[in-house]
């Protein structure tokens, strides 16, 4: 995967990014196939323990991108700028964005909001770094929203959505992620890009979806969004396994035999 073939995947194949925060994880989706992994700012709240993703910094997003491209060393990986990363000045922006490909491994970056960083998004391009775009709910923005809101209700919302999505495309972006949109309006923010959007509750019409792992994988059982869907439940799993491994350990069930180093042996 490249930025050009992921472009040409427009209209032809749903494209299939998923987030990943650490090298285990790269590993079992880079082996299940994904075409793109996001290492995104929601390692803040998925991994980091923090309720959003603003606490997220430049080193821990260096240090996790690291870890995902050490277990996932040839998938197309994507690294979302974290809050104040590129919002401060230009200059600072384009060289916290050329560190995620000099010194991570990223392939690309993702930073959040439209037609304001259209300038910085054509400057980081020019330098020779891929942006990707990412519209709607922005959650850099949360305090300014208000909440997690769904974006683009009415005709105004869209058309707005449609021209910062435009003007993003217009600068150099490679995709759009549209999150939480309804499903009209990024349907017809789809049709008139000629670059692939990635939705993320942003409904069926998308060129293709991305997923927090965690929500994929049932990690976090106080949290399922609506447009989330859970494949497994490993939360439960894990819980299981350690309340087993306690119970072994206590009934002295563990370790056993098998597990146990003899002289001479
Ligand atoms: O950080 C993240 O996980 C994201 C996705 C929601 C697209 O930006």
């Amino acid at each position: 995967m490249n930025v050009q073939k992921f472009i040409s995947m427009k209209g032809k194949q749903p494209i299939v990014m998923i987030t990943a925060y650490d090298a285990p994880f790269a590993n079992i989706v880079h082996q299940a196939g994904v075409d793109a992994i996001l290492v995104g700012d929601s390692v803040a709240n998925n991994v980091l323990g923090y309720s959003d993703t603003l606490p997220a910094t430049m080193e821990d997003m260096i240090r996790h991108t690291q870890a995902v491209r050490r277990g996932a060393p040839d998938s197309f990986i994507i690294a979302d700028m974290p809050f104040l990363s590129y919002q401060c000045s230009m200059d600072e922006a384009v060289k916290n964005a050329g560190r995620f490909l000099k010194e991570a491994g990223a392939n690309a970056v993702k930073l959040e909001g439209g037609s304001f960083y259209a300038p910085l998004v054509e400057r980081l391009v020019k330098a020779g770094i891929p942006v990707m775009g990412h519209l709607g709910l922005t959650p850099q923005s949360v305090n300014v929203f208000g909440g997690y809101r769904v974006q683009g209700k009415d005709e105004k919302t869209a058309e707005y959505l449609l021209k910062e999505a435009k003007s993003l495309e217009k600068a150099g972006v490679f995709s759009i992620v549209l999150e939480m949109v309804v499903e009209e309006t990024a349907k017809m923010i789809t049709e008139s890009l000629s670059i692939p959007t990635i939705g993320i509750g942003s409904g069926r019409y998308c060129d293709g979806q991305v997923l927090v792992l965690h929500d994929l994988l049932g990690l976090n059982p106080a949290f399922l969004p609506k447009f989330a869907k859970r494949y497994a439940n490993l939360y439960q799993e894990s819980l299981e396994a350690v309340q087993k491994y306690a119970s072994d350990v206590r009934n002295r069930v563990f370790p056993s035999e098998e597990n146990v180093f003899k002289v001479g042996g």
